[in-house]
């Protein structure tokens, strides 16, 4: 018997099929670096029970209400823009290929096609129209018409340096049978990790079996330290700070949002799919600038009860080391001031990391800024 949770909407969802014969499928769409993460997130069921690109019906469901039209919570609309002169050219039924960088990655059986309405989804979804937002800035960029149908992935992405890490929803869930975990909570993050994320991912583990570290690998704003840099500081950071029988490293190949408090219900969701029974929502989940509210991500679970959503999140307060407690804190915790606690806004870290100036070991492990700075040096002369 497993105690993992069921895939969200009672069935993982599985549509890669390499061997499916396209020979006779002539139109193709060349899609971008987002689609085509989507396109094998689908197919692999990290998004069950998502089965292709989302119809009209269901886009403006979740737009409005967080549900698809069958009432199953979905936060964040999976969509497929093209242009109207594509759109135009399609006829409902017909398939076509998916194509990114002349290889066929999978094909789409088209239901529909609408325009969509992105001031809407923007005001909806991110809760602002500027474009200064870099979820909002990509979504007026991506094209004006969406288009719909289920799909089958026939070709999985190469997986690069992240081949180890790498796992399906499937194999995860396996990997925590296996282990014997009755209870895991998954980490997302986009950051490497600091010792406000280790404080939160420790405690959490303190009162579950297991910890998926779980950070986001897919398309992230230019600024952010790139994903290939972050895995070696997670490598290094797990090797001598975890316990390897308790934690289990995987990426999430998504690409981020910065939708905050929707994509926070979004990125639960995923980890549901993957085997998880807890999710960790710490400070400002997944957001960006000032847009959202320090704790808005964790107040947004409010509106669904956890036995619907199927997986329970752990919310944790800002976390800091504190000099006169002389350890990791958080406001519920720590009496003192913000003179006492060491506070480095990840802008401020990343600039210091660029310039090779080390943070405080109270901020970050030795062993992970050792590993970033040499990371961003490489990357800066490539
Ligand atoms: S995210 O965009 O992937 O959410 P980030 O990598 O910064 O961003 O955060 C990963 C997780 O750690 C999120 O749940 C976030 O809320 C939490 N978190 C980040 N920094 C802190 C902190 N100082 N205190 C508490 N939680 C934090």
């Amino acid at each position: 018997m497993s105690f993992l949770p069921q895939p969200h909407g009672g069935k993982l969802v599985q549509a890669y099929d390499p061997n499916f014969d396209f020979s006779h499928i002539e139109k193709e769409l060349e899609i971008d670096v987002i689609a085509l993460s989507d396109l094998e997130l689908i197919g692999v069921g990290v998004f069950s029970p998502l089965t292709g690109f989302l119809g009209k019906a269901d886009y403006e469901s979740v737009v409005e209400n967080m549900r698809l039209t069958d009432k199953i919570i979905w936060s964040i609309p999976v969509t497929l823009p093209v242009s109207y002169e594509t759109a135009k050219a399609l006829t409902i039924g017909e398939e076509i290929k998916l194509v990114f960088q002349n290889e066929v990655y999978g094909v789409i059986k088209v239901s529909e096609w609408y325009e969509p309405d992105l001031e809407k989804e923007a005001l909806q979804v991110y809760k602002t129209n500027e474009l200064a937002h870099p979820g909002v800035k990509r979504l007026f960029e991506r094209g004006p018409v969406y288009l719909a149908g289920d799909i089958i992935l026939v070709k999985k992405s190469e997986k690069g340096v992240f081949g180890d890490v790498w796992f399906e929803p499937h194999q995860t869930r396996a990997l925590f049978e296996e282990k014997g975990w009755k209870t895991v909570v998954g980490f997302q993050t986009r950051n490497p990790i600091h010792r406000a994320h280790e404080y939160i991912q420790k405690a959490a583990l303190e009162t579950v079996d297991g910890l998926f570290v779980n950070p986001l690998v897919g398309e992230t704003k230019s600024d952010d330290i790139p994903a290939d840099v972050r895995l070696k500081s997670y490598r290094a950071l797990l090797e001598n700070y975890y316990p390897a029988d308790r934690v289990q490293l995987g990426v999430h190949p998504a690409a981020m949002r910065y939708a905050g408090p929707r994509e926070a219900i979004f990125h639960a969701i995923a980890r549901k799919n993957y085997g998880c029974t807890h999710f960790i929502v710490g400070r400002d989940h997944a957001g960006v600038g000032n847009y959202y509210g320090t704790y808005d991500a964790q107040l947004i679970f409010n509106e669904f009860s956890e036995q619907e959503l199927g997986i329970k999140p752990l919310f944790f307060e800002h976390s800091f080391y504190c000099t006169k407690c002389e350890g990791m804190a958080s406001d519920k915790t720590c009496p003192h001031t913000n003179e006492d606690r060491v506070i480095l806004s990840g802008t401020k870290v990343r600039e210091m990391l660029r310039s090779g100036v080390l943070p405080p070991s109270t901020f970050s492990r030795k062993e992970v800024v050792e590993v970033l700075i040499e990371g961003l040096k490489e990357n800066a002369v490539v």
